[in-house]
């Protein structure tokens, strides 16, 4: 990450420094484990800006920031007077002179870019509809935790095969997956694939780190002996209008029991949440045992400790040994 430290896109991390950001989770959670404080945030405040809800990003960065020593606002558009019209660039100025970082959820990727561009605080993205780079970094600490190797395979080595919407989380995924080397599937539905422009990078990224992508829209294809199942809701905010028709053209992308018997019997099953029980994915394999998706929104928590460390902190060693 580069000098006022963003991270707006998955396109921003190196791979050496997705996996230097683990090492530094591992730290967090050790001391986490064992009873320690670790506060490298002490007096830096996170504006956090939410144009679209959120559960999950919003009270584990709110949490996270608690737990570094810091702090943090919560900021509804309706809130604030971005959503009377205030520009980004001007909002981006005001917050810099108040506060330490800033990490917006919004539906335009523009709204991220401009924060970076025109404030002077590092600024994280916490989804828009091109991206959620944090999400997929806390999916790639999941994959680490559960094949650290041994009998099974490295987690670098795992075939990951994501099946459904080819949406945000997709396209962070792509880019992540060109970035890392990783052995990647995607099966979205032809009416619903990623974005074009991400799919051209991955495969770019992909050329020089020896990646495997593949791009179908056969789920059964997609996690044929895969290590991991992802999946998402079909219906991402915003999208929720368009039901009847969009729901006709998931059919087969559902992970079920059947899907699952495909895969590797060792495979786990992850999904971002929230989601939409018996639609993208069946209770029976959600609460099931190769489901690992509470841990995956747990890790939301110790990923983003990492992120604000290596983004905000003035020493991000403070405290750690
Ligand atoms: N996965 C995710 O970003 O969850 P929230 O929408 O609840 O933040």
């Amino acid at each position: 990450m580069s000098p006022v430290k963003h991270l707006v896109s998955l396109d921003d991390i190196s791979a050496e420094e997705v996996h230097a950001l683990f090492e530094r989770v591992d730290e967090l959670l050790e001391a986490r484990n064992s009873g320690k404080t670790v506060t490298p945030l002490r007096g830096k405040t996170l504006a956090m800006i939410f144009r679209k809800p959120s559960t999950r990003t919003r009270i584990s960065f709110h949490v996270g920031m608690k737990e570094l020593g810091g702090d943090s606002i919560i900021l509804r558009e309706d809130e604030i007077q971005i959503g009377r019209g205030e520009t980004i660039a001007d909002t981006a100025r005001v917050l810099s002179r108040y506060v330490d970082g800033v990490m917006i959820r919004t539906f335009d990727p523009a709204d991220v870019e401009g924060l970076a561009r025109f404030g002077s605080i590092p600024v994280i993205n916490g989804l828009t509809d091109l991206e959620h780079p944090c999400q997929v970094l806390t999916d790639l600490y999941t994959i680490r935790q559960r094949f650290p190797g041994g009998r099974g395979p490295e987690w670098t080595d795992c075939g990951i095969a994501y099946v459904g919407d080819g949406n945000n989380v997709a396209n962070s995924w792509l880019l992540a997956a060109g970035k890392l080397g990783l052995r990647f599937s995607l099966a979205a539905p032809r009416a619903h694939p990623a974005n074009p422009d991400i799919i051209r990078r991955a495969r770019d990224l992909a050329s020089a780190s020896g990646a495997k992508i593949r791009i179908g829209n056969d789920p059964e294809e997609a996690v044929r002996e895969a290590h991991v199942i992802y999946t998402d809701t079909w219906f991402s905010m915003g999208a929720e209008k368009a039901r009847p028709d969009r729901l006709s053209r998931f059919e087969g992308f559902q992970v079920n029991t059947g899907l699952l018997a495909l895969a590797d019997p060792e495979a786990i099953v992850m999904h971002c949440l929230p989601a939409h029980r018996g639609e993208e994915i069946t209770d029976e394999v959600m609460d099931g045992p190769q489901s690992v998706v509470f841990d995956q929104a747990e890790n939301r928590l110790h990923v983003q400790k990492g992120i604000l460390v290596e983004l905000m902190a003035n020493d991000p060693e403070e405290g750690m040994h």
